[in-house]
């Protein structure tokens, strides 16, 4: 299995684990946020899949924040229901993470990764803390890689 960025042609395969994970309309909302990784934007996201033998088992998607170009924000972390629980998903935010740190923008290094989530325990063992809590257990989690 490797992780890799997403190519075009990937695209609905890979909105179907929304599908399965949430629901078909859900994944037409990743499908847009999916397509913006090829509109060449100035705040344009990249998509990385998990991917075995040309199937994509899970995938995950990160953005420079709009707030600060040294923070960025990481989304739609799914991994396909008959995939989970075998270090899919760890291996996917732990190439992101890894992806961020490498970014250079306007001579500086990011510092932080925000994420919102419901399953706010799953993101401890990379390091992200909440800072901020809404609606019954929605978590605005940061990561601060200046001090992982
Ligand atoms: C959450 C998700 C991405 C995890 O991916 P995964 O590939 O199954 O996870 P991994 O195999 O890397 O890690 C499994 C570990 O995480 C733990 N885990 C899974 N879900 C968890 C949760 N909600 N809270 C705490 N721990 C959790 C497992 O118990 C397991 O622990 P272990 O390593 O000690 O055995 C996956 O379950 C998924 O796609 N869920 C549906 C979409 C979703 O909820 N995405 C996250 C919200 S932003």
């Amino acid at each position: 299995m490797k992780v890799r960025y997403l190519r075009k042609n990937e695209i609905d395969k890979t909105v179907k684990i929304i599908e399965e994970n949430n629901s078909k309309k859900y994944s037409l909302l990743a499908k847009k946020h999916l397509l913006a990784m090829f509109e060449n934007k100035m705040y344009e996201p990249k998509f990385m899949v998990a991917e075995e033998s040309g199937e994509i088992l899970g995938f995950v998607g990160y953005i420079m924040s709009s707030l600060s170009f040294r923070t960025y924000e990481m989304m739609w972390v799914n991994v396909s229901k008959r995939h989970q629980k075998s270090g899919i998903g760890t291996k996917l935010v732990s190439k992101v993470i890894s992806e961020i740190e490498l970014i250079k923008y306007k001579g500086e290094k990011p510092s932080n990764i925000l994420l919102s989530t419901l399953k706010p325990d799953y993101f401890k063992r990379f390091g992200f803390k909440t800072i901020l809590k809404f609606k019954k257990n929605k978590h605005i989690r940061a990561l601060d890689l200046n001090k992982k």
